[in-house]
Order: C-alpha cells, then structure tokens, then sequence
C-alpha cells in the first residue's frame, strides 16, 4: 500500500520514541522508503544505529554530522512524499508553530512541500494546556495533519490522553492519506493477465507464451493509483509486489471466463490483457494419450470469447481490451473495439521489434470509442502500463 512512497520520519525526544522502532519496520514492511531524522533529545531515548539498521539508511541527527551535508535538508524535503513526526513533542510543537530552526528536523521541516503529519505525545496535563492546543490548531491552520494522541497509561503514571498514536494506527492513517489523494480511489478494477492451458490429457494441455507482464504492470499501476484491484490470472512465473491486489488463479479459459462473469458487475473498470486461447481439446482426454498412431488429429472447439461477453454485458463499466495483431493493425483492432463493445483498445503488434510475448518492452498503440487514435512510443512494460493507466484516468474525466 505504501510501496515506493519516500516518507522522512523525524523523531523527538519523549519515551514513545521506542516505538519509532516498530513504527519504521511496519513502513517499511509496506514498501516504504524511510529516512529518519532524530532531534539530539530523541537520540537519548533510542539510538540511531537501530533506527538506520531497521530503515536501511543513514540517520541523520546533527546539522554538522560528518557525514552529512547540512545544506542537503533541502534535498530532503525536496525527496520526500510526505513528512511525518513521531512522536511529537510540546518542544517542537512549539518550534514548528512559531518556525523556529535550531535543528536539522526543524530545518527539513521548514523546507518540506510535502505533507507534513505529526504524531504529538506528553504528559496528560501537558497535552490539555492551552498554549499545547494552540499550538497544535496553528499547526493545523499551516496545512498540517494531526493524528491525535490516544488515551490510556502513560509514562507518568497518570492515565488519560497523551500517548502517541500506536504504530499501526498511524501507519493506517498515512495509507488512508495516500489513498484520498489517489486518482482511482474508490474505484473497483478488474483485470485478467497471463495465458491459458488447455488440457489435452492429464499430462499436456495447448497454451502460448504470455508471460502475463504487461497485465501485472497494469494491475500494480492501478492499485498504486488508488483501485481496488482484482487480478485473474494464468499461469505464469511472474511475481505480483503489490500485496494489496487481490489474486484469483486460475488455469484455463473457463475458469477465466466463470472468474471475470462473476466478479464483474460491482466493478468500474475492467481490462482483458489475457492472451486466451481461442481453441481447447474438444474432448479431455481422462487418462494419457498413447502415441500408438503414425498421425495424430487433435479436435479442437472454440471457447468462449470473455470479453465480447463482457461488452454484451456491459452497465456501467469501462470496458478495455487488447488487439495483438501481425497485420493490419488499426483496422482489425478498430473491428473489436466495436464488434466487443470496448470504450477502448490497446493494440500492439506482435510483428514489431520488442513486442513479441515474453519480452519486457511494448509499443501500444489506442484507440478509443470516439475515434480517438493515440500512439505511444516502444517503452517498458511497466512505462506503458502507466501510460495506458494515465489514458484510463483522462477518459474516466
Ligand atoms: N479475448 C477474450 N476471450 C477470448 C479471446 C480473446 O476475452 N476467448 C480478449 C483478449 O483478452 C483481448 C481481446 O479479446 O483483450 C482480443 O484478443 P485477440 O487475441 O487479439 O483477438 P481475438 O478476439 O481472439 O480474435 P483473433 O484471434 O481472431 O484476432
């Protein structure tokens, strides 16, 4: 969920600072970068070593460390999507209320064009004072995002609010965050990938080379852009990264067929990148067949054809499909955006170099239900499956 987002995790001096450790595993067990910033008073509380082992990058505490450029909080704030302070403290609550700089934290703070989200944590008479509120409203009133302390134990002894947010509860807040601010938030995607193997015995089926690639790249493009992400896909060895796509595997046209019929009618988008087979076996044989024979005829029936199902279907869906075509492009692709019912099509030829199954390169061309032709350059899988994403996002407007 928080895959590649570059967050910047400053730590002040309060006793939760020992759960900054937990804190920085969750992100990054999320696939987030972390770089971490100590004030001098957090590092009394925990030690940068653990915090740069657990976030796998230097910490930076002094604004004269020997290893870091003071200038580069300006780097830093530049890099980060957004910045976040666990725990905060009155101290530099009150720093960043009235734009005091005397550390690197403050520095990077005052610097930063991303987001800033703090986590404040103090003492129950400390968290109700009126110049603490106040602050924290100037804090809010400047952009910023406050994750209210929780209630219960704290270091005192006294029990009421105060306490830092739990790590895992802040770590919700920031995909929450994230999420809201995501072109496709909110919005159900389907999408089926990979080839289909259909069995001719129990021991050999008929498939082709799709290595499924271009529609994963597809399926993480759209989660990292806010979708909920259904993925039916065939066999392949590809891994999925986005641990929040959800996975139905399957294996052959069928199953593909039962599994997107099924899971479409709550959906807003859907994507056919699946390289289907047009035939199977028309009779499955239940035992291995022998080679007994000099010639061998195999008697093959065509399935059905998912999307057209799809486009007959079709409410309120934005229905995309793909044409891989070695002649004839424009045309035979513009025959199964209508003839499907599509809003659009991906069409790619399979006779270009850097295009052929299997290969990590795709130069797309498409076409839209108004006529619109629109033609990318030959790019990684992973830069198409953005730019037909951006398309995507563009059309839904
Ligand atoms: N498709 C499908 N079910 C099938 C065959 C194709 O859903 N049984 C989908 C593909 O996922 C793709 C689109 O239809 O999005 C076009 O697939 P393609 O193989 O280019 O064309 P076909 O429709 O199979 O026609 P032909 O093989 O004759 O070009």
């Amino acid at each position: 969920m928080l895959y590649n987002k570059k967050i910047i995790l400053g730590v002040t001096g309060g006793i939760s600072a020992y759960k900054c450790a937990h804190l920085v595993r969750l992100l990054i067990k999320q696939g987030a970068v972390v770089k971490v910033i100590l004030t001098p008073a957090a590092a009394e509380f925990i030690t940068p070593q653990t915090l740069s082992v657990l976030s796998n990058n230097q910490v930076i505490v002094d604004f004269f460390d020997a290893n870091f450029n003071w200038n580069n909080h300006v780097h830093l704030a530049e890099w980060a999507d957004i910045m976040l302070i666990a725990p905060l403290t009155a101290n530099t609550l009150a720093k960043m209320a009235n734009g005091l700089c005397d550390n690197i934290l403050l520095a990077t703070y005052l610097s930063a064009k991303s987001k800033c989200i703090v986590a404040p944590a103090m003492d129950l008479d400390m968290y109700q004072h009126p110049t603490v509120k106040h602050n924290l409203e100037t804090l809010k009133r400047n952009g910023n995002l406050i994750i209210p302390a929780e209630s219960g134990e704290l270091a005192s002894g006294l029990v009421g609010e105060g306490r830092m947010a739990e790590p895992e509860n802040i770590v919700v807040f920031i995909q929450e965050y994230f999420k809201q601010n995501l072109p496709l938030n909110g919005k159900n995607a389907l999408i089926n990938a990979g080839p289909t193997y259909e069995a001719i015995d129990p021991v050999r089926f008929i498939g082709n080379r799709s290595s499924g690639k271009m529609g994963i790249a597809i399926a993480e493009t759209l989660a990292n852009k806010g979708a909920n992400v259904t993925l039916v896909l065939g066999p392949t060895n590809e891994k999925i990264i986005n641990s929040a796509i959800k996975i139905i595997n399957i294996e052959n046209s069928d199953q593909m067929y039962e599994a997107m019929l099924s899971n479409y009618d709550n959906k807003d988008i859907v994507i056919c990148s699946a390289a289907v087979a047009d035939y199977k076996p028309a009779n499955l044989s239940s035992s291995k067949i022998k080679k007994k024979t000099e010639n061998f005829n195999l008697e093959l029936t065509k399935t059905k054809d998912i999307l057209s199902e799809l486009g007959q279907q079709k409410k309120q869906q934005i229905l995309i499909g793909f044409a891989l075509e070695t002649e004839k492009l424009l045309e035979y692709a513009e025959e199964k955006l209508k003839n499907k019912n599509l809003d659009f099509i991906v069409a790619n030829s399979a006779s270009e170099n850097g295009t052929v199954f299997g290969a990590d390169t795709n130069k797309i061309t498409i076409i839209d239900k108004h006529n619109k032709i629109s033609n990318f350059e030959l790019k990684s899988k992973h830069e198409v499956a953005v730019d037909i994403v951006n398309y995507l996002i563009d059309f839904i407007k």
